[in-house]
C-alpha cells in the first residue's frame, strides 16, 4: 500500500470535532442532544457583510485575488488595528489568510525548524500543539492554574523558556477557559519577553471583542511597543462578526521579514483568499460596530447564567471568566463516582462521554485542552439550550454515587 507522511503521526483529530460527531450520531437516532461543545457564535453574519459579498460576486470580483489580500481589505484591517488596538501597520505588514487557523499554520510553517520549542500557555486551544508538531516544532505547555484564574504567571513563563524556544503563543481571552489578561498582567508577560530577544510572540486575539463587565482588552504589541518587531498580531472575523464559515483571518507584524515569509507560505498553500469573503470582511470591519457591544451584552448574560447554574451543582466548581464564550468547570470531586447508567468516572473523558450518552449534553473534556479534570462548556447558544443543558448536567451529577 502507498503510505501516509510521517509528519502526520503525532497530529490528532480535534476532540471537539469528535464530540460533534458523537452528538450527530445520537441526533440521527432521533435523540434531542443539547450541544454545548461548539466554538462558534450562534448569531448570523451581519446582513451588510452578506450584501457586500453578493455585490462583489455580481460585479465580477471573481478572479484570482492578490496572494496576501486585496488592498481594500488591508486598508480596513490597518484601520481596525488603529481603532481597536492603537497599533500602526502598513499594507506591507499585513497578510490575509483562510481563517485565524491558517495564519497560525502559516506562521509556524514559515519559522519552525526541527527541535524548535513553542511555549503554549495551557489550557489551550486544541489546534496550537498539533499545528506546531505539523511544522516540525515541539509544543511546550505552561500551566495556567485555576487558582491563578487560569492566567499566565510571569514566573511560570520564565521557567518554560529554553535556548530552543522559538515562539510564545498568547490567547487571552482564552479558549477554553475564558480567562483574559489585564494591562498589568500583560506588562508582566512583556517584561519577561524583553529579556528574551530571540523569541517571536504570536498573539491570537480572535476573542478580543468578547470581554465583559467593563474588562478592557489589551494586546501585547500595544502594551509594550518595544516588542512591536517581534510580535505577530493575529485576528479575524470568525468570532467577532459571526463569520466562521467565510474563513477569513489576518495578521500583522512589525517584522517585514516575518510577514514576507508568512506571505510566501500563504501563497503556496492557498493562492489567496476567496474574493467574496474578502469583500464581506471589508464590510464587517468598516461597517457599524455597535453589534459587537450588543452581542457581548448577550454573551455576558449567558455567562452569568451558566456560571451560577454550574456552581450550584454538587461536585462542580466553576470559575467566572472575563471573556470568550466558554467556561471551564472543575469536576475533580466526581472522580471515582459511578453514574446512574453504571459507568465509573475515572477521568474527564469518562465524564463527558457518560454525559452525552446518558443525558445527551455535548461538552468537551479538559484533557483535549491539556488540563484535567475539567470540561469545557460553550455558551454560544440560546438561553433555552443553556437552561436545558445545565438542568441535565445537574441531574447527571446528582445521580452519581
Ligand atoms: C483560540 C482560537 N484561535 C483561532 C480559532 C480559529 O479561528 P478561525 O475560525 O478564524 O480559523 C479558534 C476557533 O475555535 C480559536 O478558538
Amino acid at each position: 500500500m502507498p503510505s501516509i507522511a510521517d509528519r502526520l503521526k503525532n497530529v490528532s483529530v480535534s476532540a471537539s470535532a469528535a464530540m460533534t460527531q458523537r452528538a450527530r450520531e445520537l441526533s440521527a437516532k432521533g435523540i434531542k442532544v443539547v450541544s454545548l461543545s461548539s466554538g462558534e457564535p450562534d448569531f448570523p453574519t451581519p446582513a451588510h457583510a452578506i450584501e457586500a459579498a453578493h455585490v462583489a460576486a455580481l460585479g465580477g470580483d471573481t478572479k484570482y485575488p492578490p496572494m496576501d489580500g486585496t488592498s481594500a481589505l488591508k486598508a480596513a484591517i490597518a484601520e481596525k488595528f488603529k481603532r481597536d488596538n492603537n497599533l500602526d501597520y502598513e499594507a506591507s505588514q499585513i497578510v490575509v489568510s483562510g481563517g485565524g487557523k491558517q495564519v497560525i499554520f502559516n506562521a509556524m510553517l514559515a519559522t519552525c525548524n526541527p527541535g524548535d520549542e513553542v511555549v503554549i500557555p495551557t489550557p489551550s486551544w486544541v489546534s496550537y500543539a498539533d499545528i506546531v508538531k505539523f511544522a516540525g516544532g515541539t509544543p511546550v505547555a505552561v500551566p495556567c492554574l485555576e487558582e491563578a484564574g487560569f492566567k499566565l504567571r510571569a514566573e511560570d513563563l520564565e521557567a518554560a523558556i529554553t535556548p530552543r524556544t522559538k515562539w510564545l503563543i498568547l490567547n487571552f481571552p482564552n479558549n477554553p477557559t475564558g480567562a483574559a489578561c489585564s494591562r498589568a498582567e500583560m506588562a508582566a508577560i512583556a517584561e519577561v519577553m524583553l529579556r528574551h530577544p530571540e523569541i517571536w510572540i504570536l498573539t491570537d486575539d480572535i476573542y478580543e471583542h468578547l470581554v465583559y463587565d467593563g474588562f478592557e482588552f489589551c494586546t501585547i504589541a500595544e502594551v509594550e511597543p518595544r516588542l512591536y518587531d517581534r510580535v505577530l498580531t493575529m485576528n479575524g472575523v470568525s468570532k467577532a462578526y459571526a463569520m466562521t464559515g467565510w474563513r477569513l483571518g489576518f495578521c500583522a507584524s512589525g517584522s517585514k521579514q516575518l510577514i514576507s515569509a508568512i506571505s510566501n507560505v500563504n501563497g503556496q498553500n492557498s493562492g489567496g483568499i476567496s474574493t467574496v469573503a474578502q469583500a464581506a470582511a471589508i464590510a464587517a470591519l468598516n461597517g457599524p460596530q455597535d453589534l459587537l457591544k450588543e452581542r457581548a451584552a448577550i454573551y455576558r448574560e449567558r455567562r452569568d447564567f451558566v456560571v451560577d447554574a454550574l456552581s450550584g451543582i454538587d461536585g462542580l466548581r466553576c470559575h467566572k471568566p472575563e471573556g470568550a464564550f466558554y467556561v471551564y468547570p472543575n469536576m475533580s470531586a466526581l472522580i471515582g463516582k459511578t453514574t446512574r447508567g453504571g459507568r465509573k468516572i475515572e477521568t474527564d473523558v469518562d465524564f463527558v462521554m457518560a454525559l452525552v450518552d446518558e443525558h445527551h449534553v455535548a461538552t468537551v473534556q479538559g484533557a483535549a485542552y491539556g488540563m484535567s479534570p475539567y470540561f469545557r462548556v460553550s455558551y454560544a447558544t440560546s438561553m433555552e439550550m443553556l437552561g436545558e443543558g445545565c438542568a441535565r448536567i445537574a441531574e447527571f451529577c446528582s445521580a452519581m454515587r
